[in-house]
């Protein structure tokens, strides 16, 4: 091992591309990208380039996007983000219109398009998990409609996994998968992106139905929950801070597993290397490979292209 030529025959993670899945904000509101203050380097694309953006990470061999909407409407129970000419709905037909291989993945959340802010259905200050049931289910026939691959719900509802299975297959789309935000934590690492998708809440937090940092057990629980209800890959949210979650569902389970390496942790990292504290492209790299280390299969991260470029020049 002292040798450097022997190393890379010991190696027992490789990161590979296909590990990756690049986020995409799309707003509706823009008509050229606009950087995103707290996620230095990071856009928000406007409808009519985000196929090209797509065909340009494709170019460094990226094949796999989540698309986050940023749409010009909101309302109490987040009509937009079911509408047939809502933002995501256009933005899947312009990319499958271009790119019909790329893999496209849509959140299914209603807090960019509520005007509280919260993932579900508000009533008297309390966000309701069944009333938003059947507003999932309807949200996501219209990502499959559009022609999305999978289906990602993120508000942490009970039973959203069996309300989206259920209504995916009465409408036809029996091979639209889902990925489930299984364990996703109330975690403060996610305020950058709540800036990049305007989708802060008015009251309260999210604590009601994400879950608890302190808890471990409950995410086996949650991750056993979804896997019975249909979700074909399990995600853990955030992704560093729960590396631990990550190890056990993979171990436990055995099923296809993603973690998501989120806005906070992004900035983090950002903001290091711009001030000269950090070696970003290190730094990235140990990240990622960590995550891969910890048992994930799929990487969501805002690092992918960057990582992409690098992993091309054969620089890491
Ligand atoms: C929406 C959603 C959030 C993220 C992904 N989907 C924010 C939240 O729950 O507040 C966070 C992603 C990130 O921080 O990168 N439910």
């Amino acid at each position: 091992m002292r040798k450097d030529h022997l190393r890379p025959l010991f190696k027992e993670t490789k990161l590979d591309l296909d590990d990756l899945v690049m986020p995409i904000f799309v707003d509706e509101t823009i008509s050229k990208p606009k950087e995103i203050s707290s996620m230095p380097g990071y856009y928000r694309i406007p409808l009519g380039q985000v196929a090209d953006e797509v065909g340009k990470a494709m170019d460094l061999g990226l094949k796999a996007f989540i698309l986050f909407g940023i749409p010009a409407y909101k309302d109490e129970i987040g009509s937009s983000a079911f509408a047939k000419n809502g933002v995501i709905q256009r933005a899947v037909r312009e990319i499958k219109g271009e790119h019909p291989d790329a893999v496209v993945v849509t959140d299914v959340c209603l807090c960019e398009y509520t005007t509280h802010g919260h993932c579900g259905v508000v009533r008297d200050g309390v966000v309701l998990n069944d009333e938003t049931l059947p507003i999932l289910g309807r949200i996501a026939v219209s990502h499959a409609e559009a022609g999305a691959d999978i289906v990602a719900p993120s508000g942490m509802m009970d039973g959203m996994v069996k309300a989206i299975r259920d209504a995916l297959d009465s409408e036809g789309y029996r091979d639209v998968a889902i990925m489930s935000y299984s364990a996703k934590y109330a975690s403060s690492f996610y305020g950058p992106f709540r800036e990049a998708a305007e989708s802060g809440y008015k009251f309260g937090d999210r604590r009601s139905y994400q879950m608890d940092i302190h808890n471990r057990n409950e995410a086996l629980r949650e991750v056993e929950l979804d896997i019975e209800e249909g979700a074909d890959i399990v995600m853990v949210k955030p992704a560093l801070a729960y590396l631990d979650i990550v190890r056990t569902v993979k171990d436990r389970f055995g099923v296809p597993t993603a973690a998501y390496n989120v806005s906070g942790e992004y900035s983090m990292v950002k903001a290091s290397a711009m001030n000269g504290w950090l070696d970003e492209k290190a730094i990235v790299y140990e990240i990622l490979v960590s995550i891969k280390r910890a048992g994930a299969d799929l990487i969501i991260t805002y690092h992918a292209k960057d990582f992409a470029k690098w992993f091309n020049e054969g620089s890491l």
